[in-house]
């Protein structure tokens, strides 16, 4: 054979394995590079295993709760719970039992009998394994989230975790797995779906006001300076040192996921990724930790196109001074919803401005619509949610409400033996987003493609819905 044609079947073989290697990178799961995109293959489901899509349970006429993790968010948790109908308190669980004592009160106070303590690392196998347990509600740090989880599920209980639900793919994973294997609801503890603008806006979005929704945002921008010292164990920083991408997205990538109906009839399909250098990070892990490097940036900002053509920017900043943001914009064919820092709605000029010349030097008309206007639409459009629970819900409290909201809507399809809100799916998708970033970014922001955790099925319920 010449020397030529040696040469150029080499460079072809080079060129397809190229195209198509595996990469030793610190991912979860194994990913190989194609047509210029990292791709990840979708297990098979396990013989037994059952999708989940609009899964319900029996109606149960009580709901017993554990809850495991008593630190800063779950004694309020356990004080929401007090507030709501059918519910038993039957466990508490954390590291330290003052923790727990200190969560037994909340239920002796309101004339409720204590509940059984459980505390240490492994206490919760113990809560997990009690009879009179049907629901786990966990409040931990990100790193057990799933560990704990996984656990309580396999004892046959649904599980509600806190955000994000999962640290990576291969977590997420074993959420949907065990979820299906099991059979059991596995529910994301999202709030902010639950938010005053944020329901008002999706019934908006899913009256038709903004026209086709095409690109929406959401954001986790809070700078968390006195915080850092007040996490048990360092968790956060911890982690926000030890990893790349969006670790806490789901505040902004949940109410919009909804928007856009993502597994509902279409499919987050692939996204790209790119992060500032950390310096506040950087310096804040050196005089908290002694390390010289911190892996999470300042700032960091994640693309997500989906099978429909849609585009989702979620951004996340815990680092810098900024006011307090989680932007929730909607841009549609005919209009547009803000939440941060200014909230309104814009809708198009013949609409709102009939009476004006156009005057091309007037950058202001295509300004929001006047503030009694949207005072309004926020009344017209209230969802039905906020109608039956919205003033209770700020009586109680948790963010303003939207917590309570959350956890009644818990409660409440349980009860009624309807599908959760938020499923297994939900869960995997709004929590995976952080590796896949880390991945992309690590590829200088190749395109990363986004599993369907659904296994096909994402196209199988018509549009989003909370269950009535
Ligand atoms: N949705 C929201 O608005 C919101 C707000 C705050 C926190 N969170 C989430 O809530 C979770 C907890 O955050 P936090 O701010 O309360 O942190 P935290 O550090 O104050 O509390 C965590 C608690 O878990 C306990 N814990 C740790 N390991 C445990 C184990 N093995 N068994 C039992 N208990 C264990 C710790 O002792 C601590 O009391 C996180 O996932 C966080 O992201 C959500």
């Amino acid at each position: 054979m010449k020397f030529t044609r040696i040469v150029s079947i080499i460079t072809t073989l080079l060129i397809a394995l190229s195209c198509c290697k595996i990469e030793k990178t610190s991912s979860s799961v194994p990913y190989t590079i194609k047509d210029g995109m990292i791709r990840f293959e979708v297990p098979q489901r396990a013989q037994g295993q059952k999708s989940l899509l609009g899964f319900k349970t029996a109606p149960m006429e009580k709901v017993r709760v554990g809850f495991v993790g008593l630190g800063m968010r779950g004694p309020g948790a356990v004080e929401r719970f007090t507030y709501i109908e059918g519910v038993e308190i039957n466990a508490l669980c954390d590291l330290y039992p003052d923790r727990v004592a200190s969560a037994q009160q909340i239920l002796t106070s309101k004339g409720l009998p204590e509940a059984a303590s459980y505390s240490g690392e492994e206490g919760w196998k113990e809560l997990c394994a009690r009879e009179d347990i049907d629901l786990v509600y966990i409040c931990t740090p990100w790193q057990n989230h799933v560990e704990i989880a996984v656990g309580a599920m396999k004892n046959g209980k649904h599980v509600a975790i806190e955000v994000p639900a999962a640290t990576s793919l291969k977590e997420c994973w074993d959420l949907v797995n065990t979820a299906e294997r099991m059979q059991v609801h596995c529910t994301i503890l999202e709030n902010c779906v639950y938010d005053f603008f944020e329901l008002t806006a999706l019934n908006m979005a899913q009256k038709g006001l903004f026209g086709e929704v095409l690109h929406v945002e959401g954001a986790y921008i809070h700078n968390l300076e006195p915080f850092w010292d007040e996490y048990q164990g360092n968790w956060r920083l911890d982690f926000n040192q030890k990893h790349r991408g969006d670790v806490y997205a789901t505040h902004g990538f949940g109410p919009v996921c909804q928007v856009l109906d993502i597994h509902r009839g279409d499919r987050l399909d692939y996204l790209v990724a790119m992060d500032t250098k950390s310096v506040n990070g950087k310096a804040l892990v050196k005089a908290k930790m002694g390390k010289d490097e911190c892996a999470n940036a300042d700032h960091t900002i994640t693309l997500i196109r989906t099978a429909n053509g849609k585009m989702i920017e979620i951004q996340h900043n815990v680092m810098t001074p900024r006011p307090y943001n989680r932007l929730y914009q909607i841009t549609g064919t005919e209009g547009f919803a803000n939440k941060y820092p200014i909230s309104g709605f814009t809708f198009k000029p013949e609409n709102i401005d009939s009476d004006d010349v156009p005057d091309h030097e007037n950058l202001n008309s295509h300004r929001f619509i006047p503030e009694d206007a949207k005072e309004a639409l926020m009344k017209k459009y209230m969802h039905p949610i906020h109608k039956e629970v919205g003033e209770i819900a700020k009586k109680v409290g948790g963010h303003g409400g939207m917590d309570f909201v959350m956890d009644y809507r818990l409660v409440y399809c349980l009860r009624n033996g309807l599908p959760l809100d938020m499923d297994v799916y939900d869960a995997a998708e709004w929590s995976c987003v952080g590796e896949l970033g880390a991945i992309s970014m690590f590829h200088n922001s190749m395109p990363v493609e986004y599993p369907d955790f659904t296994r096909g099925e994402w196209n199988k319920i018509d549009g989003f819905d909370f269950a009535k």
